[in-house]
């Protein structure tokens, strides 16, 4: 557990175990640097202030600053230096702060007044989400954790405004941190019914309602997707419901992610290599379930549904069999001819079911397609949808807040690629541009409700590590999710 603080004293007063500092290329001393007296040692190893050219400075005898260190972070050009940068920055050197056990950093002193807000959320998120670690499995734990951060202001600043500012960051690096943890934790321990009961207890905590599909229910909802998908494992599914009430009776927002605790790829099984990371398949859910926390903390003025469907996609005696045909909830039906073409079979159900809600609009995130890993490679959410106003409004979030979006065609010439001979669609295309089909697949099931399909399958689960957290599950996309309903809700 982070604590996390907004404070106006000078940098030189910050009694923090490490002090962040940025230095500019030039090198040029930024904010808290000169005042703490460490600028001349940063010279003095020749650093120039490019991006990664750091210092750290242990306080001697003669030091008078309050912090037990100083770490001096080359941040790169100054007018390359935006909030996106400060939170990557930070991220880089979270782990570093760790030993220390507490940091302040001055990163957001050098923002404008009219930015501090921005900056302030964006240097409280990079150190949170930086220092995040999944230890539950290990025997010992992995080092100390960050127990305290604060971001520095100017006291010409307005305090209360950065105080929900340091307080938006700490709800949404506290959401981050639990769907990564949920996708982190082994497919073995994490069941459909498991998932439905951390649902729960989140939902009564934050005051959300929800109501778990139990399998006999969505066989009698007519949810043939979601339970064809789950045929084959002895973990039955289950789908969760949740909504968050905050514009009495406004149509709701709604919001769906796959939820698939396992992808083995089903009778159509995958290869070894290809199901090492397949536990990351509910990552879509967990951001769902992620958002819905933040939401329900941050309380907007706008309300929200969300509908994940959960299964888990195994192969047995009992699993569905390339060439079986689904009725999905509302009657479309689907031929599944790969079962490994899953995750649009369960997001097909909850989204007829979403669009019955009449919301204004619906958002689906899924690890859907290892096509949209070719297109855009790791690190890049592939945004499809059917209202290029909301797909705009969604990159926009995604750049805000630096998980990188980029809009993709639904290209309905190729609406045909889907057609079944037996059935309304099939689930599968050809060889080529797999990703949309997958979502002109989605696209018949939200009727003419605006709906924008995150493909996550690159950014949900980081074979490498990157600046704002270690190898394994990122929480992609809770924060482009969680800026896009703050920013519907303030108009
Ligand atoms: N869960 C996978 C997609 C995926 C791949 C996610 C790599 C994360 C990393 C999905 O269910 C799947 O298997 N998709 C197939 C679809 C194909 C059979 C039409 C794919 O992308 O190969
Ligand atoms: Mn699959
Ligand atoms: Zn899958």
């Amino acid at each position: 557990m982070t604590t996390f603080t907004y404070s106006s004293t000078a940098p030189r007063d910050a009694a923090a175990g490490l002090l962040i500092v940025p230095v500019f290329e030039g090198p040029e001393p930024g904010p808290g640097v000169r005042e703490t007296g460490t600028f001349e040692a940063y010279v003095a190893a020749r650093h120039t202030g490019k991006k990664g050219e750091n210092l750290l400075v242990t306080r001697g005898p003669a030091d008078r600053y309050a912090a037990d260190a100083v770490l001096l972070v080359g941040v790169g050009a100054k007018d390359g230096f935006d909030h996106g940068a400060s939170r990557r920055s930070l991220g880089r050197v979270a782990g570093t702060a760790r030993r220390f056990g507490t940091a302040a950093t001055t990163f957001a002193l050098a923002s404008n007044a009219r930015g501090a807000a921005e900056a302030v959320q964006a240097a409280a998120e990079g150190l949170g989400l930086g220092a995040y670690r999944f230890d539950r499995y290990r025997s010992k734990p992995d080092g100390k954790a960050l127990s305290k951060i604060t971001v520095l202001g100017s006291s010409r600043w307005d305090a209360a405004v950065l105080r929900a500012a340091v307080k938006r960051a700490d709800v949404v690096v506290d959401a981050v941190a639990w769907a990564r943890d949920l996708v982190n934790t082994p497919a073995g321990d994490l069941p459909p019914a498991a998932i439905a009961a951390q649902a729960k207890a989140m939902a009564a905590k934050v005051g959300l309602t929800c109501k778990v599909w139990t399998e006999a229910q969505l066989r009698q909802g007519g949810f043939g997707g979601i339970l064809g998908v789950g045929k084959g494992s002895a973990n039955p599914p289950r789908m969760i419901e949740l909504r968050y009430d905050g514009a009495g009776r406004a149509a709701p927002i709604a919001l769906s992610g796959k939820g698939i605790t396992f992808d083995s790829g089903g009778l159509s099984l995958k290869p070894p290599d290809a199901m090492e990371t397949m536990k990351c398949d509910m990552g879509g859910a967990a951001s769902i379930l992620a958002t819905m926390k933040a939401i329900a903390r941050l309380k907007p003025r706008i309300n929200v549904i969300a509908a994940i469907p959960c299964s888990e996609n195994m192969p047995s005696g009992t699993a569905q069999r390339p060439g079986d045909v689904i009725t999905h909830r509302g009657g479309t039906t689907s031929e599944v001819l790969n079962t490994d073409a899953e995750g649009r079979l369960v997001l097909a159900d909850a989204l007829a079911y979403l669009a019955e809600r009449k919301p204004q609009l619906i958002i689906d995130t899924a690890t859907l397609t290892g096509a949209c890993i070719v297109a855009l490679g790791t690190d890049i959410t592939g945004a499809f949808g059917n209202d290029d106003q909301l797909a705009h409004d969604l990159v926009a979030a995604g750049g805000a807040v630096g998980e990188p979006t980029w809009q993709m065609p639904l290209h309905t010439d190729y609406r045909p690629i889907i057609e079944s001979t037996v059935a309304d669609i099939k689930n599968i295309g050809k060889r080529y541009g797999g990703a949309i089909t997958a979502a002109l697949f989605l696209a018949e099931f939200v009727g003419d409700t605006p709906w924008v399909h995150l493909d996550i399958a690159g950014p949900a689960f980081s074979e490498t590590g990157n600046d704002l957290g270690p190898k394994g599950a990122t929480g992609a996309p809770v924060r482009t999710l969680v800026r896009f309903v703050l920013d519907r809700a303030a108009g």
